[in-house]
């Protein structure tokens, strides 16, 4: 190609309004939200980019598809079209298709772990390891060491620690059922997993007879990196290197809200004939008959297209690149991000940024108020009070106090992103005026939902 500018590959052919609002508007919003993005409405924000999953823009094609949507209560035509797209991708036998990806995980776990076990995983999804946890069972993180430092460079930083897979295999292979991987690790910074580490996986748990599952929401990005970073993989598609990288587990769990391509949907897919029917007896039991789990036939040509759009070589360029893009500027003046950026997200180290304000008044929080007051950007707090709050009900402060910044596909255009870099920059010159807040409500868990907090000094700025 001639020219190095990477465009949006699409053009767009229905538009949704997004509303400006003056910063005293913004100002008396948060106020109305105690002081919680979430408890925001919608069309109060400007640029939302509190999560990539279920945010995204459908294509043409997509609509398209889901004029051909088939109702039938069971064996419609849109299920065989759903199978078909799945079973191209990962060639595993069984395809179950749920509401979404946690009730995937939901009736995996619910048909395999039984109370004491432990399921290792690079980094368990915060659904993942609920469910995990539901059934008494632990979920065990095992990244490699390099993945737990922010500003640590590494290709593949959502790698799963080899050393201590086959310690553990070894020393609790009892207690472990199955090995899951997360690609791309989103809780670990949207940071991908690398082919050789897949395969090493799995070939440590062929040797000690134990099933290894993808949790595969972004395997599309995944196999981007692949080819872009490991030596080999240059010249093959993505398609061809996703497929490389199922052929490597025995089954997955996927939510089809990130590269699916639709607003709702997932599945379960596995090998085991055995597993199978017992995944899809307890599907019927709360999702729905195993010819269309909890989704409409219309969902399922939607995601059907979308999984295969997901792999196209010109959308994963602009979508790796437009998250990219952003990082080059913020890592340019001196913004702490995590580093590399990832395949769906910036992660800004709040502890890095605003020093000054002690974890016990949540830093995070605090940055990512400041970017909605300041340029209605809705973004997430991933910190101490996402995860502050121990069971026992004591504080414990979290690992790392990051803001992510997590992309819609195919939502939004360079424009917005450099909007998006000039409030951040403008945030970063004001930073020491920036101060914490403090809880005034929470419920007992999952509390960063549904909290009300305040500023600690007479407001978010001093
Ligand atoms: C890595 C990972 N696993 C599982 C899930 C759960 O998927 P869903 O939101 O469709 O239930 C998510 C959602 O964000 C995710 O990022």
């Amino acid at each position: 190609m001639q020219f190095k500018t990477i465009i949006e590959p699409f053009r767009i052919k229905s538009v949704e309004p997004i509303r400006s609002t003056s910063r005293a508007e913004r100002e008396a919003a948060l106020e109305v939200a105690g002081y919680n993005l979430f408890l925001l409405k919608a069309e109060d924000v400007l640029i939302d980019l509190l999560t990539d999953s279920g945010t995204g823009a459908m294509s043409s094609g997509q609509w398209a598809g889901m004029m051909l949507g088939d109702e039938s209560y069971a064996g419609a035509k849109s299920f065989f079209r759903f199978e078909t797209a799945v079973q191209q991708i990962t060639h595993l036998k069984h395809v179950i298709p749920t509401h979404q990806g946690r009730a995937a995980e939901r009736i995996l776990f619910g048909s395999v772990l039984k109370p004491g076990e432990v399921v290792l995983n690079n980094t368990h999804f915060d659904t993942t390891r609920a469910n995990v946890e539901y059934r008494h069972a632990e979920a065990r993180d095992i990244p490699i060491r390099e993945g737990r430092q922010p500003q640590l460079v590494h290709p593949f930083k959502g790698n799963i620690d080899l050393e201590l897979l086959e310690k553990m295999l070894a020393e609790e292979g009892d207690r472990i059922p199955l090995v899951m991987i997360t690609v791309t690790n989103n809780s670990g910074g949207g940071q991908p997993v690398s082919m050789a580490n897949i395969r090493a996986a799995s070939e440590i748990c062929r040797r000690f007879g134990k099933p290894l599952f993808l949790d595969a929401c972004r395997f599309a990005e995944n196999a981007w990196f692949i080819k872009m970073r490991e030596e080999g993989y240059a010249d093959q598609t993505p398609l061809a290197i996703a497929q490389k990288m199922f052929s490597y587990v025995d089954g997955c769990t996927m939510s089809a809200k990130k590269d699916g391509m639709a607003n709702i949907g997932g599945f379960l897919a596995l090998n085991d004939d055995e597993l199978a029917q017992k995944c899809k007896n307890a599907l019927i039991l709360s999702e729905g008959f195993p010819t269309y789990g909890g989704l409409a036939g219309y969902d399922m040509e939607a995601i059907a297209v979308g999984l295969h759009e997901a792999l196209e070589e010109d959308y994963l360029r602009y979508r790796i690149r437009s998250v990219a893009y952003l990082g080059d500027i913020l890592t340019q003046a001196g913004v702490p991000i995590v580093q590399p950026p990832g395949g769906h997200a910036i992660y800004i180290d709040a502890l890095g940024m605003l020093p000054h304000i002690p974890q016990h008044e949540y830093p995070a929080w605090a940055l990512s108020l400041i970017l909605y007051l300041e340029g209605g950007v809705r973004s997430v707090e991933i910190g101490s009070v996402m995860f502050g709050h121990q069971p026992d009900g004591s504080e414990k402060p979290a690992a790392m106090e990051l803001v992510r910044l997590a992309f819609p596909r195919r939502v939004y255009t360079q424009s917005h992103v450099d909007y998006l870099a000039e409030v951040i920059l403008y945030v970063n010159e004001i930073k020491e005026r920036i101060r914490g807040v403090r809880i005034v409500e929470a419920p007992e868990t999952l509390r960063h939902f549904t909290a009300r907090l305040e500023p600690v000094d007479v407001s978010l700025i001093v």
